[in-house]
């Protein structure tokens, strides 16, 4: 397995990704209808964007997980979309997906000690922080992150689920 920078030809394996994690693995935490609404080609509230630093686990050629952060100047909810960031004060963890019937192997992990080490190496920012699913809230735990808050974003009209903010200083 390596984990590499996604290019722009990966752009829809790394969106199909997203979207099979969240139907295969996230529904058990919030249900088939509201996974089924959020990963809807037709679903305009939710715009799986790549991360500005984005990269894609692979195996025999095969993209089996995908990850991505990028930086901030705010603890928002929202992602900052293409506002140009002067100041960075924060890394964000936007995307850390496995695809399905890959997960519990240490991919994950992997994939956030990958997105840590290249904060590190392509910023001086030492603070992380990232909007959990409930189902990945323990993982994030694992891997020494602080549960904070709980929002409730809407995913698709009328639906809304329950993410947890989660933050870690790196030493
Ligand atoms: C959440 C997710 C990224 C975890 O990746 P994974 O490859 O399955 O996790 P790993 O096998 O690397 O597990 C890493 C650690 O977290 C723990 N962990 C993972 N999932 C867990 C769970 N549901 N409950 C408790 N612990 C869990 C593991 O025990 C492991 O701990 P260890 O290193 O001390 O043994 C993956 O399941 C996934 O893609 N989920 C769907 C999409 C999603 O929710 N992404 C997060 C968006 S914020």
């Amino acid at each position: 397995m390596i984990i590499r920078p996604a290019t722009k030809a990966d752009t829809t394996a790394f969106q199909d990704i997203m979207k099979s994690a969240i139907s295969g693995i996230c529904a058990a935490a919030y249900g088939a209808e509201t996974v089924a609404a959020w990963t809807s080609d037709d679903n305009p509230a939710f715009h799986f964007r790549i991360p500005k630093f984005a990269f894609v686990a692979e195996e025999n050629d095969e993209i089996i997980a995908v990850g991505g952060w990028s930086l901030t100047d705010q603890v928002d909810l929202h992602p900052v979309g293409d506002r140009v960031i002067e100041a960075p004060t924060h890394a964000r963890i936007n995307a850390v997906y496995i695809r399905p019937g890959f997960e519990g192997q240490g991919l994950g992990h992997k994939m956030v000690t990958h997105l840590e080490a290249d904060i590190t190496n392509q910023s001086d920012l030492r603070d992380i922080y990232l909007w959990s699913t409930k189902n990945a809230i323990p993982f994030y735990q694992a891997m020494g992150y602080t549960p904070g808050v709980d929002e409730y974003p809407e995913v698709a009209l009328g639906y809304k689920v329950q993410v947890r903010y989660m933050w870690k200083r790196l030493g």
